[in-house]
């Protein structure tokens, strides 16, 4: 069969630019030999010409002009690693609305603008595929939207941030959080400005993603409730341990009662749970469907050469599939409501700082019972001259329990307003031993 020479081009050559297109040359025999087809980057979008590049293109290849790229009808595919939601977005339109596939690693566009950019497509006849936007190398998107396509998920919940799993698991081996971020960005794990990992807002936008895939309902960056790692205290990893649990940053999607909820939460993981094991910078994603019960992926969540396999593997998709129609349409094509705010329900943790004074305990079990929240474990560490209570509750609603952590925090000995953490646990009280 004659093989087919495919003409590429790329926003951007940076970390995952340049590693698209080494990939692309020095496997292009392999390439060549799986899909029949020659993949070939022809022009590729940078901000300066005259940076020293480790990995150079072909003489010609590099432009600053965007023109060059959305003007070029040799080109069918770009591939959109520059980041940024614009001038990205922007350009990201024409291509599309020029009929040009385009191939994105952008999280922060795609969960931002998805709506858009999929008419967009669609209109126009073309595909636009975003695997790499969401834990790099783990095909989670084309398993979603492919694989299970007969399957009706109702649950995502996923480790989809590297660099807090980084953290965090340091942190359980007795680093600082200080030693543990400096380590991290020593590593490359972690950029110089962290917020966007550690305030949760990284995982947000992908489970945004990965929500609106999963439920074929668009759910904006927006619309994901979040909150990051920069308040987990020692005294929650110290009594995680002691529960047979770990701390992690887990993105849950969940479809209830046809509203959809999506967050990002610190969560206590039961030490048997799959995503407890998940450690370092990796990521994993567990899908839980009718027919499927569960599938969990896991995988490097970030680097180079990672994100630029599933750029490709993209490209190579869209190339078996141009003129067909498949994928040209947007994958929400229905409007769930959100689930009204503290409607979701799970077992909690918080940790209450309390004056060590007879009646302070039966004063927050009092609250608690009021509003039907029972506890399912208490745990007890005397803390300064105060105490530290470790409390794990049964299943409640998270409305109810914020009502009483307010009622609680205006008590006389307590010290501060908890914050609750939901605890992921696919077993019961009595398997866990705590009945
Ligand atoms: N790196 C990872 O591990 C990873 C993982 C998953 C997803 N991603 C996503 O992949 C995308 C690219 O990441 P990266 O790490 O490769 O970024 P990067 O190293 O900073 O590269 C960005 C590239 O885009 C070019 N660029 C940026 N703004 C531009 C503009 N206004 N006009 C023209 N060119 C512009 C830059 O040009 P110059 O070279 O001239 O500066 C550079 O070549 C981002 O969306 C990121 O979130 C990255």
């Amino acid at each position: 069969v004659a093989s087919v020479d495919v003409q590429v081009g790329l926003l951007g050559y940076g970390t995952v630019g340049a590693a698209v297109n080494r990939l692309l040359t020095e496997q292009a025999d392999d390439i060549e030999r799986a899909t029949g087809h020659r993949l070939r980057v022809v022009k590729a979008l940078v901000r300066d010409l005259d940076k020293h590049r480790d990995y150079r293109p072909a003489d010609g290849v590099l432009t600053s002009d965007f023109a060059d790229i959305r003007d070029d009808p040799s080109i069918a595919v770009v591939a959109e690693v520059m980041g940024g939601v614009e001038p990205a977005g922007g350009y990201v339109l024409e291509l599309l609305g020029g009929g040009k596939h385009v191939v994105s690693a952008n999280k922060q566009l795609v969960a931002r603008r998805g709506a858009q950019l999929f008419s967009t497509a669609s209109a126009a006849g073309v595909q636009l595929r975003f695997e790499a936007s969401v834990c790099a190398a783990i095909p989670v998107i084309k398993v979603l939207r492919e694989a299970l396509v007969v399957t009706n998920v109702h649950r995502v919940l996923g480790i989809v941030n590297g660099t807090t799993n980084f953290l965090l698991t340091e942190m359980e081996a007795g680093q600082s959080y200080d030693d543990a971020l400096a380590d991290a960005q020593a590593r490359g794990y972690a950029e110089a400005d962290p917020t966007d990992d550690v305030s949760g807002a990284d995982a947000a936008a992908k489970m945004a993603i990965l929500a609106t895939v999963a439920f074929n309902s668009r759910v904006d960056l927006a619309d994901v409730d979040y909150r990051g790692i920069q308040e987990i205290d020692p005294l929650d990893l110290a009594a995680a341990r002691e529960l047979d649990m770990v701390i992690r940053l887990v993105g849950a999607a969940r479809l209830v009662d046809g509203h959809v909820d999506v967050r990002v939460r610190p969560a206590l993981v039961d030490k048997q749970h799959p995503l407890a094991k998940v450690d370092g910078a990796f990521n994993a994603v567990m899908l839980q469907g009718d027919a499927i019960r569960e599938i969990t992926l896991e995988g490097p969540g970030a680097g180079g050469v990672e994100t630029a396999s599933a750029v490709i593997a993209d490209m190579v998709s869209v190339i078996g599939t141009m003129g067909t129609g498949f994928l040209q349409n947007d994958a929400a094509w229905r409007e769930l409501p959100p689930l009204p705010a503290g409607d979701n329900r799970s077992p909690f943790y918080f940790r209450l700082s309390v004056e060590d004074r007879p009646g302070a305990l039966a004063r927050v079990a009092e609250e608690l019972a009021e509003r039907s929240i029972s506890v399912a474990r208490l745990l007890q560490h005397q803390n300064g001259d105060g105490a530290a209570l470790h409390v794990i509750t049964h299943e409640a609603r998270a409305g109810a329990l914020d009502e009483a952590l307010d009622a609680i925090a205006g008590l006389p000995d307590v010290r501060h307003r908890p914050q609750p953490l939901p605890v992921i646990s696919e077993r019961g009280v009595v398997e866990l031993g705590w009945a």
